[in-house]
């Protein structure tokens, strides 16, 4: 089915109005893209099952794997979940809102389609301002998972989705480029203990400084198959359609080299800036400064996609140190290649 999908600019400023139409639309059942500081989501009623299963079929996402839910205020939070134990709660109170999603034992008014039959659902309350206003203006919770089509790399701007969704949805809001660039990071308690399940921009040190211990789950840098904690980690992921292979050493002369001995004459290279002048004779995609993994975050998604637009039939990515933001990078980086890893 096609469907006139309305454009709303809040690129420079908040259109309000038009975020006030975008809430109801949602709120009668609608699905539309809106902009969060982490990436862009494509959202839905999550009270409505039918409005939850639009959005599984406009990704073409798997049922077997779960939304997430965004709430605007904590008065949400009380009809979708049981009460947070004590340690849940310093979560909530230290990350909410922000870049973090908690998964929670969820009541039953949540329908199973949004938690693809799991007793519990992930729980995030952006904090990117479009993002808080139209979930108000909505009046009720709403699912959103990551507005791309399933396998491809997430949206960081509206530019990047556009084609992928036009005609799929009611609306479309542009906010600009998102300012962190990957997905929250999402975590559970299990058996008392803070577990990275999808790492983020909070980080497991964030996590730690907060309720003393915490650790990131085993599939985080490997291909996850059968039962997982968090079903996203079987799916193929943030692939760009050209071939890739990500290289990485801890010494950067290494690490040059290894990009030198797989290069092939018509490679487009994925890289720090610092690194570009050893490959004035290639394409170079500049994805950040070393010691600068924020820039790197913000870029990675939309680099990804950019290099199918130029004439490579092979990517080399550069690696970055698995720590701090580089835990989340990598853990993308690693799925965007498809496993394709050296490391030496
Ligand atoms: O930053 C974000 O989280 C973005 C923006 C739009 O908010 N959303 C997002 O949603 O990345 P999605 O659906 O692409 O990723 C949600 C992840 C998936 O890996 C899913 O498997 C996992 O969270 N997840 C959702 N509910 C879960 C649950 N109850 N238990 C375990 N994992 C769950
Ligand atoms: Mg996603």
């Amino acid at each position: 089915m096609s469907m006139n999908t309305k454009i709303i600019d809040c690129k420079t400023h908040i259109d309000e109005e038009g975020l006030k139409k975008c809430g109801e639309l949602l709120r009668h059942g609608e699905i539309g893209i809106f902009p969060t500081e982490t990436v862009y989501g494509i959202g839905a009623n999550a009270l409505n099952e039918t409005a939850a299963s639009d959005i599984f079929r406009a990704k073409g996402r798997a049922n077997d794997n779960p939304l997430i839910i965004h709430i605007a205020n904590f008065d949400m939070l009380k009809d979708l979940v049981e009460e947070p134990s004590e340690m849940e709660q310093k979560l909530i109170d230290a990350f909410f809102p922000g870049p973090f999603t908690l998964i929670l034992r969820k009541k039953k008014n949540v329908p199973s389609i949004v938690t693809a039959g799991l007793d519990t659902v992930g729980i995030r309350m952006p904090e990117n301002e479009i993002a808080r206003k139209l979930i108000e203006y909505a009046n009720c919770p709403i699912c959103a998972p990551s507005a791309n089509i399933s396998s491809r790399p997430s949206g960081t701007k509206l530019e990047d989705i556009e084609e992928e969704f036009d005609g799929k949805v009611a609306f479309m809001i542009d906010g600009g480029m998102t300012t962190i660039g990957v997905e929250s990071t999402v975590c559970k308690v299990i058996n008392g203990i803070p577990t990275i399940l999808r790492p983020g921009k909070i980080t497991p040190q964030d996590i730690e400084a907060v309720v003393g211990t915490c650790k990131l789950d085993s599939h985080i840098f490997k291909c996850a198959t059968g039962k997982v904690e968090s079903p996203g980690m079987k799916y193929k992921h943030y692939a760009p359609n050209t071939k890739a292979l990500m290289v990485y050493s801890e010494n950067e002369e290494q690490m040059i080299e290894l990009v030198k001995e797989h290069l092939t004459e018509n490679t487009a290279i994925i890289g720090f800036a610092e690194h570009k002048k050893y490959f004035p004779n290639h394409q170079f995609y500049v994805y950040g400064h070393i010691n600068h993994l924020d820039e790197v975050m913000h870029n990675i998604f939309t680099l990804l996609r950019q290099v199918d637009h130029v004439q490579a039939d092979f990517i080399i990515i550069e690696g970055v140190k698995k720590e701090g933001l580089g835990i989340a990078i990598m853990n993308r980086l690693i799925r965007s290649v498809s496993y394709n890893y050296i490391e030496k």
